[in-house]
């Protein structure tokens, strides 16, 4: 289960989902994105994130699609009854045999039915260990006691949890968020690999017992709801490892992680010089995150566009190192360092987001490191994700380090869906001058055989549109066509030009020198 780490984690967080980690009042998810890029700069390799959520495992992996959640190490689900490992989520089967104890859903389905007021939740939220209802707020203190005498006459162990002033949950007795940490604890402890520190995060009444395990610190997140405050009020009140912070949901957490020095505690996210500043972190990790941070930012030009910044950042590159592109083409690294000069500020105004996850670094020389990662984009609609792994290297005596291979590949059914975004990731989008038109053309022309036949047509193959003017599209001799063809161009108006080359990875796989997709 741990085998990814190979010690005792330095940090464990368990954190609810909705409202903790969660803001779902923070549509640009700020927080969440700055408690990722903390995570994976600076913890992910040594420590253990643990999500545990009221969600049954059907809306757990909707959430994960709508919002930028980390991939955790482990999933505790259906208010502490469902416990999965790893991404591919393995069912621990002996915490769900542990739950039969004296418990029997058929009974609870009975006696609830008895009790108008409670209205069950979708079937997706009942499960196997947990039945759930809305109930409203007022009275609803006297309807858990009456629920809870007549379970007890019929003789079950169950446990009733009321979180949000709205959901009702009827468990095991010896489930919950709270115990499904205790029998993790226990099993890690029997491992020999208890982590050196963990906290616990939440917001509203079925994360309270996560507050009860000896030895964990606590963050009740600013915007935590009454009956939980309530709770910490009458039973933990003189607890100083439970803190209620003053920032909401994932910023909370961020602070308990510096309230309690548990580690590092200041997001790249919140670093706004570091494109002239180099921070002081020797670590392949934090320079990824920091990198991608650093891209997102020039393309929504939201640093400034200075030669100094530039070249900086072009000094951490190998010009003759190769970035494989997801399409499938490989590049010299120079051509996307010139690429990226020209893609400043495209994003300007616009949503769009990168965050990394599973970063992963292995040593594999004195000098040398690979660092594999899933890269996040997001553009508000859309969603997509490389796998990408880049070979970084260090001089003796520099604290810096040049990266010389990037690799990429489309996550599956996470491909960007228009193929020429991976077009416009490493090249031009929009053209703006004569000289790049050359540019775009040149890499077009490059694709000469579809070229040679191109009379009168429109489309060229599924993977070439070329929206020319007729007269324009006259086959000529190969070594002239550029001259050619800009020799025509100069004589017109540029807008009557539209190009769209799109890549694919079949027929000319490896040797496109380059193309692009304009609009003039
Ligand atoms: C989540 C679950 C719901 C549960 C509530 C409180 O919202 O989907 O079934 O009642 O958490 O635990
Ligand atoms: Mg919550």
């Amino acid at each position: 289960m741990m085998d990814r780490l190979s010690g005792p984690p330095r940090l464990m967080i368990v954190s609810d989902l909705d409202f903790t980690m969660v803001d779902h009042e923070d549509p640009e998810n700020l927080s969440l994105l700055r408690f990722n890029s903390l995570w994976e700069a600076y913890y992910r390799q040594f420590s253990l994130l643990v999500y545990s959520t009221g969600r049954s495992p059907t809306i757990y992996k909707q959430l994960r699609k709508e919002k930028p959640l980390l991939t955790p190490d482990i999933t505790i689900m259906s208010v502490g009854t469902e416990i999965a490992y790893g991404e591919s989520m393995v069912p621990d089967s002996d915490w769900e045999q542990c739950l039969n104890l004296n418990w029997d859903k058929d009974i609870v389905t009975q006696e609830t039915a008895k009790f108008p007021q409670l209205i069950p939740q979708s079937d997706t939220e009942q499960r196997p260990h947990k039945v759930s209802f809305f109930l409203e707020k007022p009275n609803s203190s006297e309807v858990i006691k009456a629920l809870s005498e007549c379970l007890e006459k019929r003789k079950l162990d169950v446990k009733i949890i009321y979180s949000n002033g709205t959901a009702l949950d009827v468990l095991p007795k010896g489930a919950g968020k709270g115990q499904a940490l205790a029998y993790l604890l226990r099993k890690f402890k029997a491992n020999g690999r208890i982590p050196l520190n963990s906290l616990v995060c939440g917001d509203s009444g079925n994360d309270a017992e996560l507050f009860t395990i000896p030895e964990v610190y606590g963050v009740m997140v600013s915007n935590a709801q009454e009956e939980l405050l309530q709770w910490h009020a009458e039973n933990a009140k003189n607890n100083p490892n439970i803190i209620h912070s003053s920032e909401r949901c994932a910023s909370g957490i961020i602070q308990a992680i510096g309230k309690f020095s548990l580690g590092p505690n200041v997001s790249p996210r919140d670093i706004k010089d570091f494109g002239k500043c180099r921070v002081n972190v020797f670590s392949p990790g934090y320079e990824v995150v920091n990198f991608y941070l650093f891209y997102e930012r020039w393309r929504r030009a939201e640093v400034e566009k200075s030669d100094q910044i530039f070249q900086n950042l072009k000094s951490s590159f190998y010009p003759l190192g190769t970035f494989v592109h997801p399409c499938g083409t490989e590049q010299p690294m120079k051509k996307c360092t010139d690429m990226m000069e020209r893609l400043y500020g495209d994003k300007q105004g616009k949503q769009y987001q990168i965050w990394l996850d599973r970063v992963s670094t292995s040593q594999i020389g004195s000098d040398s490191w690979l660092v594999k990662f899933d890269k996040w984009e997001s553009t508000g609609e859309e969603r997509y994700c490389c796998l990408t792994t880049v070979l970084l290297t260090t001089k003796q005596a520099e604290e810096s380090f040049t990266w010389m291979h990037i690799h990429q590949t489309w996550l599956d059914g996470l491909e960007a869906k228009d193929r020429s975004v991976c077009l416009c990731s490493t090249m031009s989008n929009n053209a703006n001058s004569e000289d790049e038109v050359h540019h775009l053309l040149k890499g077009a022309w490059s694709l000469s055989p579809c070229f040679g036949s191109l009379k009168g047509a429109w489309s060229l193959s599924p993977w070439i549109k070329l929206k020319l003017p007729l007269k324009r599209l006259q086959p000529c001799g190969s070594s002239n066509r550029i001259a050619w063809f800009l020799g025509d161009l100069e004589g017109s108006k540029v807008s009557d030009l539209v190009v769209k080359v799109r890549l694919g990875a079949r027929r000319h796989k490896n040797r496109i020198s380059g193309a692009g997709r304009g609009e003039l």
